[in-house]
């Protein structure tokens, strides 16, 4: 070593290129801001080693890298701990990372899995494609069929997967009779309830172990944030936060605090949607261009009673139909009605519709979504916050347009 070499003195005054870069300091208020504060920082400053040993082996709260945690995702996480009356909640980039989350946490190889064929498209890849490739196997039934759902269930079962309203032909999963048949053979019920939210049903009161959320869609509501959450007891959380972290599935601050903005108003977007969606089930079922319509509020629905119970009477903001005349019929619908934008995703502001035909369930055999209900004809509605007036209006006109 060159002891010669002169030890740099810190420039005096300051650089900019010194100056610019450093942290701010925090601000202290003597009043408090009414909006929550947005915490992008990927990392926290440490005290001294010992603090970051206490706090990287979890001895001490707080935190070190956004990935492992940030206060924008606890805000979230704990307003849907209240709404679902959970133990726990993870917060994820997405609603399909809060399914991974969920099997990457609970499964291990050689586990098997119960799920629905009623389940979002990549839900289904998820559980029966992706989890094969690591050694965990699946059986897919109609989860409405409790007997056909206990035959499914092996030895080695360890999880059942369903949707509290399925997608997109909206059968309502019977959460306690599953919860017990999942229980009888020591497994455990986890449910997607997007399609719900804790508005409608709140499965863990019911019996379920873990619950999911696309918060994507209608939780936040405004079509600008991907996120999701997965909601349980503590005695299933052992793993999750590793899984989370390792697998590095976590939430970005801005969405979590776009998020806790849109649960805001959460209840009043779901009652003015629910309330539009039975006017239009109920036009639709009348309109001859239709053939057939999916909403658990029409008497007709399989499983209208349950949903009676289940969720209080409401039954959600989904509505699904078959248009006469098939594919060629849809296509000429989905040009005309062009105040509904065709847009593959729900719970937004606006209504919607999409074809699940060619969209949400487009990786499925003909003959798979033919079993499902789902034909060419197929479409979608997700209804927003217009007025029923105006919805009901645009129907009618390009209904009778076709
Ligand atoms: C019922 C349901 N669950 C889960 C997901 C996945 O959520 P995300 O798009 O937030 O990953 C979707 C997405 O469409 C969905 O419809």
């Amino acid at each position: 070593m060159n002891d010669k070499i002169t030890k740099p003195a810190i420039p005096k005054p300051p650089r900019p290129d010194d100056i610019c870069p450093r942290p701010d300091k925090p601000v202290s208020h003597t009043t408090q801001p009414m909006a929550p504060a947005i915490y992008p920082t990927s990392v926290w400053m440490c005290n001294d080693t010992q603090q970051a040993d206490q706090l990287l082996s979890r001895d001490l709260e707080g935190y070190v890298y956004q990935r492992d945690g940030h206060p924008n995702a606890d805000a979230f996480a704990e307003k849907v701990a209240e709404l679902h009356a959970a133990e726990r909640v993870a917060v994820t980039s997405s609603g399909m990372a809060a399914m991974s989350l969920a099997v990457l946490s609970q499964l291990m190889p050689g586990d098997h899995v119960v799920v629905s064929n009623q389940l979002y498209g990549r839900s289904l890849l998820l559980l029966t494609q992706e989890l094969n490739r690591l050694g965990i196997t699946s059986t897919r039934v109609d989860t409405c069929d409790l007997t056909a759902t206990r035959t499914a269930m092996t030895s080695v079962t360890k999880l059942v997967v369903v949707e509290t309203i399925g997608n997109p032909c909206l059968q309502v999963a019977d959460i306690g009779s599953l919860a017990e048949i999942a229980h009888e053979r020591n497994a455990h019920l986890l449910v997607d309830n997007t399609f719900a939210t804790p508005v409608l049903c709140r499965p863990l009161e019911l019996g379920a172990d873990l619950v999911l959320e696309s918060v994507s869609k209608m939780m936040n509501g405004h079509s600008d944030v991907m996120l999701g959450a997965l909601c349980g007891r503590a005695c299933e959380w052992e793993r999750v936060p590793l899984v989370l972290s390792a697998w590095g599935l976590a939430s970005s601050p801005f969405d979590a605090w776009l998020a806790v903005r849109g649960l805001a108003t959460m209840h009043l977007r779901v009652d003015r949607a629910c309330e539009t969606a039975g006017k239009v089930a109920e036009f639709l079922a009348q309109a001859s261009a239709v053939e057939h319509v999916d909403y658990p509020g029409l008497r007709d629905h399989p499983q209208h009673a349950l949903a009676t119970s289940q969720f209080g009477g409401r039954y959600g903001s989904i509505v699904t139909f078959r248009i006469a005349g098939g594919r060629k019929a849809a296509d000429a619908f989905i040009a005309a009605t062009d105040q509904i934008p065709f847009c593959p995703s729900l719970g937004e502001a606006s209504t919607t519709l999409s074809h699940p035909e060619s969209t949400s369930h487009r990786g499925l055999l003909p003959e798979e979504r033919a079993a499902l209900g789902i034909s060419g004809g197929t479409i979608r509605l997700s209804i927003g916050l217009e007025s029923s007036d105006f919805v009901l209006g645009v129907l009618q006109d390009k209904l009778t347009g076709i």
